[in-house]
């Protein structure tokens, strides 16, 4: 077993466990993958102010998120096909975070259902919904997830058609899969990865399978959520999603101020700084380069959360210091995930609370509610200003 320190080398690990249309599907980025990459770079940017001689012993990384109480500012991103990363990997992730103390998102296109992630764990969880043409079947998934106990919905806004990532198209991962020589060989050379993915309880959309009365499989479920995005999403269906959600209400993909203040005018509770982990629109900001500002606009009105290039806990401790109450993680979960199961969730989200704890420490902070923009040496806008 190779030593890990860090999320890369998780990166490393499932890179050669999963095949590579997989791992692509993962990695990758829309189109030329400027923003994707502008996530992780403009969050290593920024520097932190060295304090010393402060006791650095004993940090608290409690908090709560969404007015739940946490281990850490950190919550597991909905992610979609999660159960091909690794045979049941909703369930397993979903474990991993109840023993780390933190939330876990299921997103709508998971391979694991909500009953089944239900199942898995006592502790709530969050739902993501992608608002699809069929209004049928977001009440129906609504309604299941209050059933389950969920107690956040997350409504995805930034994806009302897909963008376009190259490397899926070239790998054959489009709707409906293309079986290459290249990908059975690939495939046939991960046989762990084949195994457990078999060996998994679904190999479809459990979600979506359960809408369409488990008719036609992972293709005709697969299909049919692919014709359902639906480009007229308006604020409209925010209000909708509103009127039938009790909990606590989400909205996803939030770049700009304007947007922000409006999502706090039809009642949501928080919002997600996101660019889908620059998946979507090519060429838009930064998250961290987007979070100030959006901040400032509501973070005084509803919880603003982060999300994109999260890859450490110092980077979790930069986005808390720009104004994020807490942050979710995406490819740093998955890669753990796709390395080793169970085991390598709970590694990623072990990293991240060490590297967050120390970081504190050697930043002067005691608690996270003392995180502040003054344990920067620079920020974002700063830098922006100078150049
Ligand atoms: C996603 N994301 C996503 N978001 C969502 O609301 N519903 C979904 O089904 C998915 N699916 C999905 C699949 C994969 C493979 C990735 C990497 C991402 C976006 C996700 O919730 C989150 O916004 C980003 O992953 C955050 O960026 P990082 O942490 O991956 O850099």
């Amino acid at each position: 077993m190779p030593i890990i320190t860090n999320i890369e080398d998780l990166r490393q690990l499932a890179r050669r466990k999963v095949p590579r249309a997989i791992f692509d599907y993962v990695d990758r980025g829309s189109y030329d993958e400027i923003s994707y990459r502008a996530n992780t770079d403009d969050l290593k940017a920024i520097r932190f102010r060295q304090r010393v001689l402060i006791d650095a012993d004993n940090r608290s990384l409690k908090t709560t998120m969404l007015g739940e109480q946490v281990a850490m500012p950190v919550a597991i991103a909905p992610t979609g096909l999660t159960g091909l990363m690794h045979g049941d990997g909703e369930m397993l992730a979903a474990r991993a975070a109840e023993k780390a103390g933190i939330r876990f998102t299921l997103s709508t296109m998971s391979i694991c259902s909500i009953e089944d992630v239900r199942s898995a764990i006592k502790a709530p969880f969050w739902f993501q919904l992608y608002v699809f043409r069929d209004r049928g079947f977001s009440e129906s998934v609504i309604a299941r997830a209050r059933e389950a106990g969920c107690t956040a919905l997350f409504v995805t806004v930034d994806l009302p058609l897909r963008g376009q990532r190259h490397a899926d198209i070239k790998n054959g991962l489009e709707v409906p899969p293309k079986l290459t020589l290249r990908n059975a060989l690939d495939i046939a050379s991960k046989p762990a990865w084949a195994l457990s993915v078999l060996m998994g309880r679904r190999k479809s959309f459990g979600n979506i399978d359960a809408y369409l009365k488990n008719k036609g499989g992972v293709w005709a479920a697969g299909a049919w959520a692919n014709d359902n995005f639906d480009a007229t999403l308006s604020w409209k269906d925010v209000a909708w999603a509103r009127k039938l959600w009790p909990g606590k209400l989400v909205i996803k993909g939030v770049l700009d101020a304007e947007d922000a203040k409006q999502a706090a005018d039809l009642g949501a509770d928080a919002i997600v700084v996101s660019n889908h982990g620059g998946r979507q629109l090519d060429g838009a900001p930064s998250t961290i380069a987007a979070l100030p500002r959006v901040a400032e606009a509501v973070g005084d009105r509803i919880e603003v959360l982060f999300d994109g290039g999260v890859r450490s806990g110092q980077d979790v401790l930069k986005a808390l210091a720009l104004g994020a109450r807490g942050c979710l993680i995406g490819r740093a979960y998955l890669d753990g995930l796709a390395a080793m199961g169970e085991a390598g969730v709970a590694k990623a989200l072990s990293l991240i609370a060490d590297e967050l704890r120390i970081s504190m420490s050697l930043t002067g902070v005691r608690e996270i509610a003392e995180v502040s923009r003054d344990i920067l040496f620079d920020n974002v806008d700063d830098r922006r200003r100078n150049t």
